[in-house]
């Protein structure tokens, strides 16, 4: 099937039962679900929006296009958890149906006001001649789970920007409320623009300016930009999209990086000593990575494990894209660490020692260790013959290389099937979580990750010790209950 524009922007309310219904049956022949990461419940998922805490319960959407694996007209899907682990979907959306979101409800964040919950997002409208105008727009979600848009553009498209506008991110700083949104200049260059909220009123925004963060402009736009805040430290999360590789060297189609500051200045819209740009993640997607910080002050992200345009091998089945885990931010020694939160443990179902074998579903976390001057090779999804997603951890030399070569179903290829980064040649620990056809890497408790999709064949579920000594536990994780 071919995605039209016009196949694309069909209003919801002209797919048929029986569309929807196709869809549905296609999706559960898809032998590449995930067992414990979110997916979408129809179509395709792409990036995290409106994470927060509220009314006892963390609150998650995700980006969603339900009429299969296509980037069409978005809109956001709830979810709710309890333990940042267990997500389920609680039927709310906020749907493109006004005339101030009517070509998508794109991505934004989330905060409490009183008792209700503000979500700031992008209204994305088409005129008749298809030229798109974004709004930054808003809603109020009740503790009974109502939603009621605030009929006003609360941040309109400015004159030294193009319609690239977009993704706000509200936060708090010292006890007033900031916003900052993404966009592209006049020139092409992408920005990340700082607001603030008059007498801490959501609705009324006026210019801060032009965020400095030692800007390069190379890029020629900012997706998801997200500032969220480590003790003190400032962090700010972007995806620069078209950033020139002699600035910092990526692999993906896009980027997802930060730079640390010493301090924020919101007066002067500035990062205080801000750091060099480094990459979020090592593997083959991590995207649009939202944070927030929660009320007692831990900062936490989601990524959306997948890349825009890109096809996906579930396109055939109809979806596309997952989250990641939930990952708390912190930074030891100047570097930032992002690591699963503590709950994934309560995930674990059995444990035994690290060591060849067949695995039930590929549903499991590996904790492993290495020596210095060591160098080990494992595959896991191997098949009979060895053939997998293959992780060297060549010590010695100073890297980790992950493989997916010979892991499924083959894909993005012209961006390469190897991934690789830098280490100290010292005792070194990983993390492994594999589901199905997600796996999250996380090199000494975070300081280097590597996350990404693989589409194994359905004999690939097995585990392999190439090469070298590792060891290690391997533990079975059990969802317990489904989320959707
Ligand atoms: C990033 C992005 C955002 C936009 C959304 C639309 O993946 O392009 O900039 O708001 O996706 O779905």
């Amino acid at each position: 099937m071919e995605w039209t524009t016009e196949l694309r922007y069909k209003r919801y309310e002209d797919w048929t039962e029986e569309e929807k219904k196709q869809i549905k049956e296609n999706m559960a022949n898809s032998p590449w679900h995930t067992h414990y990461h979110v997916e979408p419940k129809t179509g395709l998922l792409n990036d995290p929006n409106g994470f927060s805490y509220f009314n006892g319960k963390w609150i998650l959407f995700y980006q969603n296009f339900p009429f299969g694996a296509a980037h069409g007209l978005k809109s956001w899907v709830q979810l709710e958890s309890d333990d940042l682990v267990h997500f389920k979907e609680t039927g709310l959306k906020v749907l493109p149906d006004t005339p101030l979101d009517s070509h998508g409800a794109y991505s934004g964040s989330a905060m409490q006001f009183d008792d209700e919950l503000f979500l700031f997002y992008t209204g994305n409208v088409r005129d008749e001649n298809w030229i798109r105008h974004p709004y930054q727009i808003g809603a109020l979600l009740d503790q009974d789970g109502n939603l009621k848009k605030i009929d006003q553009i609360l941040i309109d498209q400015p004159e030294d920007a193009t319609d690239h506008f977009r993704d706000p991110q509200i936060f708090k700083f010292k006890d007033q409320y900031y916003a900052i949104v993404g966009g592209q200049d006049l020139e092409k260059k992408g920005f990340v623009r700082l607001y603030k909220a008059v007498n801490n009123d959501y609705t009324n925004w006026v210019e801060v300016g032009d965020l400095d963060f030692n800007n390069d402009r190379t890029a020629y736009m900012m997706e998801c930009p997200n500032l969220v805040f480590v003790g003190e430290q400032p962090v700010l999360l972007y995806c620069p999209q078209g950033l020139d590789k002699a600035v910092l060297d990526y692999d993906n189609i896009y980027p997802n990086m930060y730079k640390i500051g010493a301090s924020f200045d919101p007066e002067q819209a500035r990062l205080v000593d801000v750091s060099e740009l480094h990459n979020l993640d090592y593997g083959f997607e991590a995207y649009a990575t939202q944070g927030f910080n929660t009320p007692d002050g831990r900062a936490l992200t989601v990524s959306w494990l997948g890349l825009p345009d890109v096809a996906y091998p579930s396109d055939r089945f109809d979806h596309q894209g997952a989250f990641s885990l939930v990952k708390e931010l912190t930074i030891q020694d100047g570097k930032l660490y992002q690591y699963p939160v503590e709950a994934v443990k309560e995930l674990r179902s059995t444990s035994s020692e690290f060591t060849n074998k067949e695995t039930t579903n590929n549903c499991y976390e590996l904790e492993l260790a290495f020596e210095a001057n060591s160098k080990s090779e494992i595959i896991l999804l191997a098949d009979k013959e060895g053939k997998g997603l293959s992780i060297t951890f060549d010590i010695a030399n100073g890297q980790v290389i992950v493989d997916r070569s010979q892991a499924g179903e083959q894909y993005a290829q012209e961006f390469g099937t190897t991934r690789t980064c830098p280490i100290e040649n010292q005792a070194t620990t990983a993390t492994i979580f594999i589901d199905n056809s997600i796996f999250e890497i996380f090199i000494n408790k975070g300081e280097k990750v590597f996350s990404g999709r693989v589409f194994p064949h359905a004999d690939q579920t097995g585990i392999l010790i190439k090469s070298g000594t590792p060891t290690g536990t391997y533990y079975e994780l059990d969802y317990g209950r489904k989320a959707h």
